[in-house]
C-alpha cells in the first residue's frame, strides 16, 4: 500500500471514493483548499493495486494539536488495514510537525471507527450527548458577539466551570483565548448582551439539518437558559424548525435545557436497538 500527500490530480478519484462512501458527505466542499494548504496540514491518499482506496487529513489546530478528519476508505478496501495505516500516517505526519496530541471526533454510533481509532491508541475523553428542541416564538434576551478583550474573563469563566475544549467550526480545540478568537471571526460566538461574561456559547448553522447547533454552555444556569433561549429565537426568527445543544454527559446543564423542552435524540442502531445520539472526542497524546 502507497500512502502519500493528495495531489490536486487524485480529485476526480476521491470525488469517487466520497460519493461510494456515503451521499451527502462535507468532504467534496473541503477537498480542494485542503491539498492546498501546504501551511497547516495535510490531505492523505492511500493506494492499493493502483486504485486510490482511502483518504484522510490532518489539520493543525494549534502548536499543540493536530484535528484528524475526514477518514474515509472505498467499501470494497475495507478491513484490509487501510484505514489503520492512514492513522498510523496522520499520527507519524504530526509528531513530525512537533504536535504532541492527535484529537479527532466520531460519531456516537460509529463502531467501526471507534474500534479502529481506540485499536490506533486513541483514548475517549468526552461523550457529547445530542439534545434538540422545536423551534417557538420565545422571549429572550438580546445576544452578541463578546468584545476581544473580554475572551480572557470567558476562558476564566469555562476553567471555573471544568470546561477546557471548545468545539467551532466543526474542530474541538483546548478552550484558551486563541480558540475563542476562532469562534469570534466565524461569527459563531456569542454572549449575553447585558452580561457578556457571565455565560457564552458557539451557536454555529448546520446546512444539511437546517438547525442552529451548540456545544456544551458554560456559566451559572440562569445565564446559560437565557443564552439558549436567544439561540432558539434566533433560529424562529431564521425559520429553522429546530435546534440542537450537545452536553457532556455529566453536564450540570442538563436538568436546565430539559426545562426549557428539549429531548435527547434517540438514534436507531437497527435490529430494534435505539441509543442516544452524540459525539464521542478522542485524543492520542
Ligand atoms: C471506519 C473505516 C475508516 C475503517 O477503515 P478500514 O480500512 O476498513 O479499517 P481497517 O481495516 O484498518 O481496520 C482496523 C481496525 O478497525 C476496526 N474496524 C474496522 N472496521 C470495523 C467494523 N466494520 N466493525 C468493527 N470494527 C472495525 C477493527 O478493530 C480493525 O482491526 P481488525 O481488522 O484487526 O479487527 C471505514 O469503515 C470507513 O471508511 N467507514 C466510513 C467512514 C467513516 O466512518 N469514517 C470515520 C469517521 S470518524
Amino acid at each position: 500500500m502507497e500512502i502519500r500527500r493528495a495531489q490536486p490530480s487524485d480529485r476526480k478519484a476521491v470525488m469517487a471514493l466520497v460519493a461510494a462512501v456515503s451521499e451527502g458527505d462535507y468532504i467534496p466542499y473541503c477537498w480542494d483548499d485542503w491539498v492546498d494548504d501546504t501551511a497547516t496540514g495535510i490531505s492523505l491518499v492511500a493506494r492499493l493495486d493502483h486504485r486510490l482506496v482511502g483518504i484522510a487529513h490532518v489539520h493543525f489546530l494549534s502548536k499543540r494539536v493536530a484535528w484528524f478528519q475526514a477518514l474515509r476508505v472505498l467499501p470494497t478496501a475495507r478491513r484490509m488495514g487501510v484505514g489503520k495505516a492512514l492513522s498510523q500516517a496522520c499520527l507519524d505526519y504530526s509528531a513530525r510537525a512537533g504536535r504532541q496530541v492527535a484529537r479527532l471526533l466520531i460519531d456516537i454510533d460509529n463502531h467501526a471507527s471507534r474500534s479502529l481509532t481506540a485499536q490506533a491508541g486513541f483514548s475517549m475523553i468526552a461523550e457529547w450527548l445530542r439534545l434538540e428542541k422545536a423551534t417557538g416564538p420565545v422571549s429572550a434576551p438580546d445576544i452578541e458577539p463578546p468584545k476581544q478583550e473580554q475572551l480572557p474573563r470567558l476562558v476564566e469563566l469555562a476553567q471555573a466551570n471544568g470546561v477546557n475544549l471548545w468545539h467551532t467550526d466543526w474542530e474541538t480545540y483546548d478552550l484558551d483565548v486563541e480558540a475563542l478568537s476562532i469562534s469570534l471571526r466565524n461569527g459563531t460566538l456569542h454572549v449575553l448582551a447585558d452580561s457578556p461574561t457571565a455565560t457564552m456559547l458557539d451557536i454555529s448553522y448546520d446546512e444539511e439539518d437546517e438547525e442552529y447547533r451548540a456545544y456544551n454552555p458554560v456559566g451559572e444556569p440562569m445565564a446559560v437558559s437565557q443564552i439558549v433561549q436567544a439561540m432558539e429565537s434566533a433560529a424562529y426568527e431564521r425559520g429553522l424548525p429546530r435546534i440542537a445543544v450537545l452536553l457532556a454527559a455529566d453536564s450540570p446543564h442538563l436538568p436546565t435545557l430539559q426545562q426549557l423542552g428539549f429531548e435527547f435524540a434517540v438514534i436507531n442502531t437497527g435490529n430494534g436497538d435505539s441509543m442516544i445520539d452524540g459525539v464521542t472526542i478522542w485524543e492520542y497524546t
